[in-house]
């Protein structure tokens, strides 16, 4: 008989309220995979769509959570993990193998687990995909969020200059500040990007939310410039992805790309090199990742009503050894 554990599960599509904390047993281990004794799990958008029934094809009942960090019982090690199939809100998952990266000992938990799945897409949209060089001035969008907080310390690390931080609220530029950015500014002016880059324009703006902010920080590139997409928010006024024209592109010499973590997740010397890049920076004291909240498993709802809400700063995590 397995033995048994406290998860979330989710039984049907819906609002926060649909996340439930029960007792399940613990999954199975695949070829190729390892079980791993969970301490926090991170929480994406990504779980948010998954919950409400937008990514078709997930079944049901489900344990969502895509980012752990833990002991993996085989060896004892504590690794970071990333699971495509979701089981992160619980006490054990399985973990494939080749998506675990070992953790430093002088790492502690939390900061492992929130610089990985948004550091890497961070730091694949700046360097990967945005092709960023020092000296470079780079704006980000949605900079006090899981990955921009991490994207303009990155940004700071690698030497651009100037690095734009944009943020929605006082109290969010305010951190974006603190962060390490060279100017912040609001959504509605993204219009003055060119002003506050010397008049040149920025050269690589990386874009987590589309829409009218994307569409004004295209205006802002520089001659050589490139958007970096990594994200959309889904339905939500002002966001969503963005038709681009080629024409447009060739008018103001300026370039498009797009990132996505599946294509680091998949090439393993990739997914290491950068889990150590960032590891090696938060243990120099130049990446930190800001900690928004830690909750026991019971509120997990609550934490994506937060997230929805734009009330995090940073990383939720889930402590799943708190029941709640
Ligand atoms: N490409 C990849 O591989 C990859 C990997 C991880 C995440 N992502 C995507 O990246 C995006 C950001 O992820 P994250 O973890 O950084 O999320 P997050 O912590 O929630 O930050 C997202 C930010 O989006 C802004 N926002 C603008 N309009 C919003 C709206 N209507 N509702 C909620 N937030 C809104 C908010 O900043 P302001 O309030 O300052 O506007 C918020 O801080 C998501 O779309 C996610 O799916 C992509």
């Amino acid at each position: 008989m397995s033995a048994r554990m406290a998860a979330v599960v989710l039984r049907r599509f819906g609002g926060p309220g649909a996340l439930r904390v029960e007792q399940v047993d613990e999954p199975r281990c695949p070829r190729g995979a390892s079980l791993v004794d969970v301490s926090l799990a991170g929480v994406n958008f990504d779980d948010l769509e998954h919950r409400r029934g937008a990514e078709p094809g997930l079944p049901l009942p489900a344990v969502l959570g895509v980012e752990v960090v833990g002991r993996r019982r085989r060896d004892g090690r504590r690794v970071v993990a990333l699971l495509r199939r979701g089981g992160g809100y619980a006490r054990v998952a399985a973990a494939v193998d080749a998506h675990c990266v070992p953790v430093p000992d002088d790492l502690d938990d939390a900061q492992a687990v929130a610089l990985f799945e948004q550091g890497a897409t961070a730091y694949g949209a700046l360097r990967l995909a945005g092709r960023l060089r020092a000296g470079e001035s780079v704006a980000v969008t949605s900079a006090a969020g899981g990955v921009g907080h991490l994207a303009v310390q990155l940004a700071v690390a690698m030497g651009a200059k100037p690095v734009v931080g944009i943020a929605s609220t006082a109290a969010k530029r305010a951190v974006v500040a603190e962060l390490g950015a060279d100017v912040v500014l609001a959504p509605e002016q993204v219009g003055e990007l060119r002003a506050v880059t010397g008049g040149r324009g920025a050269d690589l703006v990386v874009d987590g939310t589309g829409g009218d902010q994307a569409r004004a920080a295209l205006r802002g590139l520089a001659p050589f410039g490139r958007l970096v997409s990594y994200g959309w928010r889904g339905g939500a006024a002002g966001c969503g992805w963005v038709d681009v024209g080629t024409e447009e592109l060739v008018d103001g010499s300026v370039g498009v790309a797009g990132f996505w973590m599946r294509h680091v997740v998949d090439d393993r010397a990739l997914l290491t090199g950068i889990a150590d890049a960032l590891f090696d920076l938060a243990r120099a004291g130049a990446l930190t990742a800001r900690i928004d909240r830690v909750v026991p498993l019971a509120g997990v709802g609550a934490a994506h009503a937060a997230f929805a809400a734009r009330q995090t700063v940073g990383k939720v995590l889930v402590d799943v050894r708190e029941v709640g």
